[in-house]
C-alpha cells in the first residue's frame, strides 16, 4: 500500500510517499527555517504564509520522485497512491490548516481515503522506517517499546504497548527539550534552530579535548534528575544561563564550551529518567523520536549507558533527517494505524498532546 503523507505543522513543509509503512518511495522537505534565523525564531504568520508556497510543489515532487512519472501524466501517479495521509497537531495553527485542507481536497478529488496523524505519534514512526542500516522486516521495533519523544514544543516520555496503545510516564513540566536548546542559543548569540547550532560549537568544543569520556560537565544543574519520577523542567536553564553570562561575557573562543556545558544539562536529564524507566518497565525496545533526537551526543550517552548498565533492549536511532520533521512517518504512521475518517470530520488542532 502506497500513502501520501503530508506534513505541515511547523517550518517544514513536507511531502512522501511510503510504501507498507516502512519503504521510502520518496521525501521531500522544503523549509521556511532560513526565513526565520533573521527573526531568531518562527513567526507563524510568516511560516504559515511560506507553507500556502510550497504545498503544491512539494507534493508535486514527491509523486514524480516516488513514481518517476513526467508531470504530464499526471492521472497516473495518482493511481498509484492507495491513501493519504496528513498531520492535523499539534503544531501551529495557520501552518497545519494549509496541510489538512490540502489534504482533505485531494482525498475529495482524487477519492482516495484519507487518516488524520498526530505529529507527535507520527514521529515515533521514524524508526520504522528503513534505512540503509536496516532491513525490512527483520529489524523493526518489538513492543512493548519505551518511547522519548523530544521536540521543539514537546518532551514526553511514553510505553507503546502497540500500534496505538500507549501508555503516559511523564513530560516536562515547563519548556521542551528543544525549545530549551532554542532559548539558550539564542542567549549565546547562536542562529535559529539552536539544536543544531548548540550541537555544532559543543562538538568543536570536543574536538580540542584529547578524550571526551570523563569530561566534567557541570556548569548548569540538573533539575528533578534524582526525584523518582519521569518528569523534566527545563525552564531554570535559561535563567542559569543568563546568570552566567553577565559572571563571564562570553566571546567566539569560549562559546564551544559553553554551548556543551548547555547541551550535557539537557541530555542527562534526558538520559537519566530514560535509563530509569528502561529498568523500571524493561521495554523490548527504546525508541526516540523528535527534532531533538537527532542530536548526535544524545544518541552516543543513551549507547554508552544502555551498554554499560547492560540493558536488554533494542535501540537504534533513526537517522536525523528523518528525526527532523518530515512527512516519511506521517505515512509509516497512517499504515501502522490505519483508520480513514470521512475528510468532513477531519480538523487540525494545534492544541493535541501526545495521547491525544
Ligand atoms: O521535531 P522537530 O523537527 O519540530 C517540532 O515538532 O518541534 O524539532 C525541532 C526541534 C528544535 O527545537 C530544534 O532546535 C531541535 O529540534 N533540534 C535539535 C537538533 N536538531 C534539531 N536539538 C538538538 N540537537 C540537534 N542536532
Ligand atoms: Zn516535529
Amino acid at each position: 500500500m502506497n500513502i501520501l503523507g503530508i506534513e505541515t505543522s511547523c517550518d517544514e513543509t513536507a511531502a512522501s510517499v511510503v510504501k507498507n509503512g516502512t519503504e521510502i518511495l520518496s521525501n521531500v522537505v522544503a523549509t521556511s527555517a532560513e526565513m526565520h534565523v533573521k527573526t531568531g525564531g518562527i513567526i507563524p504568520e510568516q511560516a504559515a504564509r511560506q507553507q500556502v508556497r510550497s504545498i503544491i510543489p512539494v507534493i508535486e515532487e514527491a509523486l514524480i520522485k516516488a513514481f518517476g512519472s513526467p508531470i504530464t501524466n499526471y492521472q497516473s501517479l495518482i493511481t498509484k497512491i492507495d491513501a493519504i495521509a496528513v498531520t492535523i497537531g499539534p503544531g501551529l495553527i495557520g501552518s497545519l490548516l494549509v496541510g489538512v485542507e490540502t489534504a482533505k481536497t485531494l482525498s475529495f478529488v482524487w477519492k482516495k481515503p484519507i487518516v488524520p496523524v498526530n505529529h507527535l505519534v507520527g514521529h515515533i514512526y521514524a524508526n520504522w522506517l528503513v534505512t540503509d542500516k536496516r532491513q525490512p522486516t527483520t529489524n523493526l521495533p518489538k513492543f512493548p517499546a519505551l518511547v522519548l519523544v523530544v521536540s521543539g514544543g514537546h518532551t514526553d516520555l511514553v510505553l507503546m504497548k502497540n500500534h496505538g496503545i500507549f501508555e503516559w510516564l511523564g513530560g516536562t513540566r515547563d519548556d521542551a527539550a528543544g525549545e530549551s536548546f532554542d532559548k539558550t542559543a539564542r542567549l549565546l548569540g547562536l542562529p535559529y534552530p539552536g539544536g543544531p547550532s548548540i550541537s555544532a560549537e559543543s562538538e568543536k568544543y570536543f574536538n580540542q579535548q584529547l578524550t571526551v569520556d570523563n569530561l566534567q560537565l557541570k556548569l548548569f544543574p540538573r533539575p528533578l534528575i534524582h526525584e523518582k519520577n519521569f518528569d523534566w523542567s527545563f525552564s531554570g536553564l535559561k535563567t542559569a544561563v543568563l546568570r552566567e553570562l553577565t559572571n563571564q561575557p562570553i566571546n567566539k573562543t569560549s562559546i564551544p564550551k559553553f554551548a556543551a556545558e548547555i547541551q550535557e544539562a539537557i541530555i542527562d536529564c534526558l538520559v537519566e529518567k530514560s535509563i530509569r524507566a528502561m529498568k523500571t518497565y524493561k521495554p523490548k525496545s527504546f525508541l526516540l523520536g523528535g527534532g531533538v533526537a537527532a542530536n548526535k551526543r544524545l544518541r552516543e550517552k543513551f549507547l554508552k549507558r544502555i551498554k554499560s548498565e547492560k540493558l536488554q533492549v533494542f535501540h537504534v536511532a533513526a537517522p536525523g533527517n528523518l528525526c527532523t520533521d518530515n512527512a516519511a512517518y506521517i505515512a509509516s504512521a497512517a499504515f501502522f494505524n490505519f483508520k480513514p475518517v470521512n475528510w468532513k470530520k477531519i480538523f487540525a488542532n494545534p492544541q493535541f498532546t501526545i495521547m491525544g
